[in-house]
């Protein structure tokens, strides 16, 4: 009873939350979910340079959601590479992080503002001030998720969301069974995340934080597009249960099959569990080049 009552009321959370785009899929004859498989990550990676190049091309104030973990670094090592060959101008970009662990020390290596300095910020001169976080050192963590929710909604919303995938098909920190309603709040890591994040905290695991503040897949899904990437392996199952599982809190990711502009970059080997892997690879290679991603 408790269950089937959280469920509906999620699905119907997102309907409401849907951005109001729902004729995009039809006007841009994309799949709903759109899968696209390339031989590696640094093809993807150049791939997703080139959707991000075009809306700050657009919009040079354009909003960005920033993820963490070893998916996104090819995608920002290229963004780099174009900045200082003068291809792109990301220094008035704004970004929002998807998630923070809780209780790191300031400045702490591991922290995903740390991250974000060292990999995104500082290299392509965008101004600090306009990257955010949720407050991981907050006094009042609920206060603080409150606010984060409030800035977001306060820059216009996410035009375009970088995502990884845990390998448990979390997004953020959503582990399995999170609502796919909710909104920026504490959760507590499972013990394979924790394990999994050890080799960021000189492979210890009990270094990394039990409770992390994360965007809820719910705040996830009101960005205007979303990129999920995946590269290796490891993220076949979890990949093939986003894209072609059923829609359920114990697979977070498999939440973006709501979204009407979710794109799902794959390295071949993250392909390898997708029954319908041919067929992506037909749509996309059937695709006018002039609609990107
Ligand atoms: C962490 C992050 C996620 C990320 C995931 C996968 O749990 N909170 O945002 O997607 O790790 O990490 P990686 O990209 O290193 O495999």
């Amino acid at each position: 009873m408790t269950l089937g009552f959280g469920v509906a009321s999620s699905v119907v959370v997102i309907i409401l939350a849907a951005p109001a785009r729902t004729t995009d899929p039809i006007t841009r004859n994309i799949l709903p979910v759109e899968v696209v498989i390339l031989p590696d990550a640094r093809d993807g990676a150049r791939l997703v340079a080139d959707a991000i190049t075009a809306l700050v091309a657009d919009r040079p104030d354009a909003v960005l959601g920033l993820a963490t973990g070893s998916t996104p670094e090819p995608v920002y090592q290229e963004l780099v590479r174009r900045q200082q060959a003068g291809a792109v101008d990301l220094s008035a970009t704004t970004g929002f992080l998807l998630d923070e662990y809780v209780g790191l020390r300031p400045g702490h290596p591991a922290s995903y503002r740390a991250v974000i300095d060292r990999q995104v910020i500082a290299p392509l001169g965008m101004t600090a001030d306009r990257v955010s976080g949720p407050d991981g050192g907050a006094a009042d963590l609920q206060a603080a998720c409150r606010d984060y929710e409030r800035r977001i909604a306060a820059a216009g919303g996410v035009d375009l969301q970088l995502l990884g995938l845990g390998a448990d098909g979390h997004i953020g920190f959503n582990e399995p069974s999170s609502s796919l309603g909710s909104r920026t709040r504490l959760k507590t890591l499972t013990e394979r995340t924790r394990h999994d994040n050890a080799r960021f905290f000189d492979g210890d695991a009990a270094a990394v934080p039990q409770h992390v503040l994360t965007q809820g897949v719910g705040t996830i899904l009101e960005a205007s597009h979303i990129v999920l990437l995946a590269w290796g392996e490891a993220k076949a199952e979890a990949v093939a249960r986003l894209v072609e599982g059923p829609i359920t809190a114990m697979v977070p990711a498999s939440a973006l099959q709501l979204h009407p502009h979710a794109t799902v970059v794959v390295d071949t080997p993250a392909a390898s569990a997708l029954a319908l892997r041919d067929y992506y690879e037909a749509v996309f290679a059937a695709k006018p080049g002039w609609q990107g991603i």
